[in-house]
C-alpha cells in the first residue's frame, strides 16, 4: 500500500475540507461579520475558535469582503500590535494606489515610518524608534483606519482579533476603550474578538467595561459525537479500515469530545493502523494508542504534578477516579482527604487558574483529557 497522508490534523487551523460540522455557527459568524457586527467568540482552549474564524474568513473573501486576522498574543507590546494592525489592514485594503492617500493623511497625524516594497507589495510600519514611545495617543488613529479605508474605498472588511483576552497585557483599560470607541463607528467593518479564556473574556464584557454589550456573543460548543463518528469512519473507510467493537466510543470518550484531542487520538490511531496494516480496529487498539500517548506525555505530567499542592493533587485524584459530579460528597472528601467543601472549591478554582481544569456548561473538566488517565495509571 502506498502512504496516504494522515487526514487527522491537530494543533493547526483546520481548512474547509476537513472541517467537521459547525454549520450553524459558521453561517451565523459569516452573516454577522458581513453585516459589520462586532462578535465575541468564546470557548475553552482547543474547541476550534481559530479554525471556525479562518473558514469564515475564507467564505467572506469569496464574497469580496477584505479580511484581516491578527493573533493578539503574538505581539510583545502594544506598539508592535498597533504596527501589525496598520500593516495588515493596509495590505487587506488593496493596491497601494488605493491606500496611499490615506497613508499620507495618517502619516501627518501619527508620523509613522511606512515602507512600501514596490516588488512584493509588502507594507511595513514602524511607529516608534525609541523604547520610551507611548503608543496610547496614536491608538485611536490606528483603530480608525479600517473605518476610513472602507468608507472611502467603497468596500467592506472583516477583522479577527484572536486571543483577544491578551489585550489586557497591553495596559488593558485604555486599549479596550480606544478600540471600542473606534469600532462602534465602523458600519462597514465586521469584527470577531475570539478568546480562549472565557472567564477573562466575560470579565471584559461585564458592565462598566468598554465592550459591555458591544455585540453578540457566541459560545462555541463541543462538536456532536455523531458528526465525529461520521468523519472518522469515512477517513478510515477510505483506507479500507473499520473501527468497531466500541472503539469509536472509547476514542470519543478519551478525548472528552474536545476537538483537538479527538483529532490527536484519531491521528495516532491512523499511524498505528498504517504501521501494522490493521484493517479492523477496536477498543483495544484505541486503548493501546491512548497508553502510548499518555506514556509520551508522562515527563510533562510528572513535572506538573510536582508543582501542585497536596490538596490540588488530592482533588485531581478524586476527580480522575470518581468524576466531578460527586466531588463534594462526604465519602469522597473523606476517602481523598479533601477537607471541607470550601477547600475543594478553592482547589478547583486554583486548578482552573493554572489551566489544568476549565469549565464547560458550568462543570469543571480536564483541559487535557489524557491527564486523568495518567493520574489513574499512577494510582491513588
Ligand atoms: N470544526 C472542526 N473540525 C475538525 N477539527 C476541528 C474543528 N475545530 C477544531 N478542530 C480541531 O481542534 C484543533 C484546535 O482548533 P483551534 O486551534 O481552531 O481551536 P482554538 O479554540 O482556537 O484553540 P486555542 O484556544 O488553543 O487557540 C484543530 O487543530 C483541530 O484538530
Ligand atoms: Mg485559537
Amino acid at each position: 500500500m502506498n502512504e496516504v497522508p494522515n487526514p487527522f490534523v491537530f494543533g493547526e487551523i483546520i481548512d474547509d475540507d476537513n472541517f467537521v460540522n459547525r454549520k450553524d455557527e459558521l453561517g451565523r459568524l459569516v452573516r454577522d461579520l458581513a453585516d459589520g457586527q462586532k462578535v465575541f467568540l468564546l470557548s475553552p482552549r482547543r474547541f476550534g475558535k481559530s479554525s471556525l474564524v479562518s473558514v469564515a474568513m475564507l467564505k467572506l473573501k469569496k464574497r469580496h469582503i477584505h479580511t484581516v486576522s491578527l493573533t493578539v498574543s503574538s505581539y510583545s507590546s502594544y506598539t508592535q500590535f498597533l504596527e501589525k494592525f496598520v500593516e495588515k489592514v493596509l495590505r487587506a485594503a488593496g493596491p497601494w494606489d488605493r491606500v496611499k492617500h490615506w497613508v499620507a493623511k495618517f502619516g501627518r497625524a501619527v508620523k509613522p515610518e511606512i515602507n512600501y516594497d514596490m516588488v512584493t507589495g509588502e507594507v511595513s510600519v514602524s511607529l516608534s524608534r525609541g523604547s520610551t514611545f507611548d503608543p496610547a495617543p496614536v491608538a485611536p488613529e490606528v483603530f480608525a483606519l479600517p473605518g476610513d479605508l472602507t468608507r472611502n474605498g467603497g468596500f467592506r472588511m472583516a477583522i479577527c482579533l484572536d486571543e483577544f483576552q491578551q489585550v489586557s497585557q497591553f495596559n488593558g483599560g485604555s486599549v479596550e476603550n480606544a478600540l471600542r470607541n473606534q469600532v462602534q463607528e465602523q458600519r462597514e467593518v465586521g469584527y470577531v474578538f475570539a478568546g480562549s479564556q472565557p472567564s477573562l473574556m466575560q470579565e471584559m464584557l461585564s458592565s462598566r467595561r468598554p465592550f459591555h454589550k458591544a455585540g453578540p456573543q457566541m459560545f462555541l460548543d463541543k462538536i456532536d459525537a455523531g458528526d465525529w463518528k461520521e468523519f472518522i469512519c469515512r477517513q478510515f473507510r477510505k483506507r479500507g479500515r473499520t473501527l468497531e467493537g466500541g472503539g469509536m466510543e472509547a476514542l470519543l470518550k478519551a478525548a472528552d469530545l474536545i476537538p483537538y484531542d479527538v483529532q490527536r487520538i484519531a491521528h495516532e490511531l491512523w499511524d498505528y493502523a498504517e504501521l501494522r496494516n490493521k484493517r479492523q480496529l477496536d477498543a483495544s487498539d484505541v486503548q493501546a494508542v491512548i497508553d502510548t500517548l499518555v506514556t509520551g506525555q508522562s515527563t510533562y505530567y510528572e513535572t506538573l504534578w510536582d508543582q501542585l499542592s497536596a490538596r490540588q493533587r488530592a482533588t485531581l485524584q478524586a476527580f480522575a477516579f470518581r468524576g466531578v459530579a460527586n466531588i463534594y460528597s462526604q465519602e469522597n472528601r473523606e476517602q481523598y482527604r479533601l477537607g471541607p467543601a470550601s477547600s475543594v472549591q478553592k482547589a478547583l478554582q486554583s486548578l482552573d487558574s493554572r489551566d489544568v481544569l476549565d469549565r464547560y456548561r458550568g462543570n469543571y473538566f480536564f483541559l487535557d483529557p489524557l491527564f486523568p488517565y495518567w493520574i489513574r495509571k499512577r494510582g491513588a
